[in-house]
C-alpha cells in the first residue's frame, strides 16, 4: 500500500488497488456498500489516467457522495504524478452526465467508436 494514497482517502471509504493485464493498476475507492469508483493507469503513460465506474446506490444519491469519490480520485491520480485525467460515456448518454463532469472541470476531447472522451488537466 503506498502510504500518501493511504492518507489522501478518508478513513469512511475503502481503497483497494489491483493489477490486471491490460492497466498497469486500477485504484477502487468504496464507501460501505452504497457506492465505488475506479480510476486506472495506463502501461504506456505514467502521466495519463482514465476514470471508469462511478456508482452510487440509488437510495444515497444526491448527499455529495459522488462528489466526494470524484475528488477522491483525481487526488489519488495526482499523488501519483497524474498530468491528464480522461473519461468516456457511451454515445448516448444522458446529458446531465456530461454536464455533471463539465462543472467539476472536463472538457470535450474526441469521439470515436461509440463513446465520446473527455479530459481535465490536474
Ligand atoms: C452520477 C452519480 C454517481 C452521482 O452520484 P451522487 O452521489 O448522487 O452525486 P452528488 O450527490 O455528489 O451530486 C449530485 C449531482 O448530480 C446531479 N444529478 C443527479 N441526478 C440527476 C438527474 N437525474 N438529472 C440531473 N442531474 C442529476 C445533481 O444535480 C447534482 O449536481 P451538482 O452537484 O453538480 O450540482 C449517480 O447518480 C449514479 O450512480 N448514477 C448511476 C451510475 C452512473 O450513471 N454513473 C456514471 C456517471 S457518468
Amino acid at each position: 500500500m503506498n502510504e500518501r494514497l493511504s492518507i489522501i482517502v478518508p478513513d469512511t471509504f475503502s481503497f483497494y488497488y489491483y493489477r490486471c493485464s491490460e492497466y498497469d493498476v486500477t485504484y477502487l475507492i468504496k464507501k460501505s456498500n452504497d457506492a465505488y469508483a475506479q480510476v486506472y493507469r495506463y502501461f504506456n503513460d505514467e502521466t495519463a489516467f482514465v476514470l471508469s465506474d462511478l456508482i452510487v446506490h440509488k437510495d444515497s444519491r444526491r448527499k455529495g457522495i459522488g462528489t466526494e469519490l470524484q475528488i477522491i480520485r483525481e487526488n489519488i491520480a495526482k499523488e501519483l504524478g497524474g498530468e491528464v485525467i480522461n473519461l468516456w460515456l457511451d454515445v448516448g448518454y444522458e446529458q446531465w452526465k456530461r454536464e455533471w463532469y463539465e462543472r467539476r472541470g472536463y472538457k470535450y476531447s474526441s469521439e470515436e467508436d461509440g463513446v465520446i472522451w473527455l479530459s481535465k488537466d490536474l
